[in-house]
């Protein structure tokens, strides 16, 4: 896999890596299989972190791992409880990665999942989850997001996707590694794409962060953040440019997550550092027209 392509594996191992803790938030049980060595690779790195900072080891985890649980949560709960109310649930996830929600949710009967990402991403999975079988009806389209009028629209529609039926779609963990008008030209795809009362549920960072990243970069460090281009402050006005009535939340305040989330943002720990204003905000909305 491209470095790019690998940060989906970074985060399969984070899921993993969560799950070892004494009360873990939320189970992915292929989150393992297909984090592969990645996993053993992480947790040396975070033991010499440990060692040298004089902390625990599971408090080191804790702050690696803590923000992409609770994300996977908010967007399973997206799923869960809007598509019910839906009569022809459709779903699409825009880098879906490693993200194993096609075979670990409960869909309502006759829900559709569409998976875009890069071809090697979207093969490494199928091969390895390949004994299992799908809870929905499971569609993978291999596509840059960086084109945001490519070939992977025409397929979605040709699979089946319909923009006259309102549909799911979530971005979890994407926008910040497209470049800023690739953001904006993917926004107005999904918004021509979803009739009224579909619903986006997506992630973000702060422009604080995107310096923080660049800063990362320079010293040749941060696996993951090195490839962020894209940071926003004020993800609801980006959305109501595109008709979407959106509510913001901060990982700290999300239900289950309450209580749970360690005072520094991983973010911190893996970039190093002073930029000031580093932050990661979570989104559910709705077009509204
Ligand atoms: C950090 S991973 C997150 C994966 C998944 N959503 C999750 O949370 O587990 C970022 C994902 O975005 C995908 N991605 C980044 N840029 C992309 C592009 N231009 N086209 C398609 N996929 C892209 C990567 O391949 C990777 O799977």
């Amino acid at each position: 896999m491209d470095p790019i392509a690998y940060t989906a594996q970074i985060v399969a191992a984070k899921r993993a890596i969560e799950q070892t803790l004494p009360q873990p938030l939320g189970q992915d049980p292929y989150a393992l299989t297909l984090a592969g060595h990645e996993v053993d690779h992480l947790l040396a790195k975070w033991q010499r972190v440990a060692d040298q900072q004089g902390r625990s080891l599971q408090d080191v985890i804790l702050k690696r791992t803590r923000y992409i649980a609770i994300r996977t949560y908010f967007f399973d709960h997206l799923l869960t409880t809007t598509l019910p109310r839906l009569s022809n649930p459709q779903v699409v996830i825009l880098g879906s990665g490693l993200d194993t929600r096609a075979y670990r949710l409960a869909w309502p009967p006759s829900t559709h999942c569409y998976e875009v990402d890069l071809p090697t991403v979207l093969d490494y999975k199928t091969n390895l989850l390949q004994p299992l079988t799908p809870t929905c009806y499971h569609h993978l389209i291999a596509g840059d997001l960086d084109q945001p009028q490519g070939g992977w629209i025409r397929r979605l529609r040709a699979d089946g996707l319909s923009p006259h039926i309102p549909t799911v779609w979530i971005l979890e963990g994407v926008l910040m590694y497209l470049p800023e008008a690739s953001v904006h030209s993917l926004l107005r795809t999904v918004t021509a794409l979803s009739s009224p009362g579909s619903v986006l549920g997506i992630d973000g960072v702060s422009q604080g962060s995107i310096l923080a990243a660049q800063h990362a970069q320079k010293l040749d460090r941060g696996r993951v953040v090195r490839h962020w281009q894209f940071g926003c402050n004020q993800p609801q006005e980006l959305l109501a440019r595109y008709g979407w009535s959106s509510e913001v939340n901060q990982p700290q305040d999300i239900g289950k997550a309450h209580g749970k989330y360690p005072e520094a943002l991983p973010i911190t720990a893996e970039v190093g550092g002073d930029q000031p204003n580093r932050g990661v905000w979570l989104v559910k909305a709705r077009k509204t027209r």
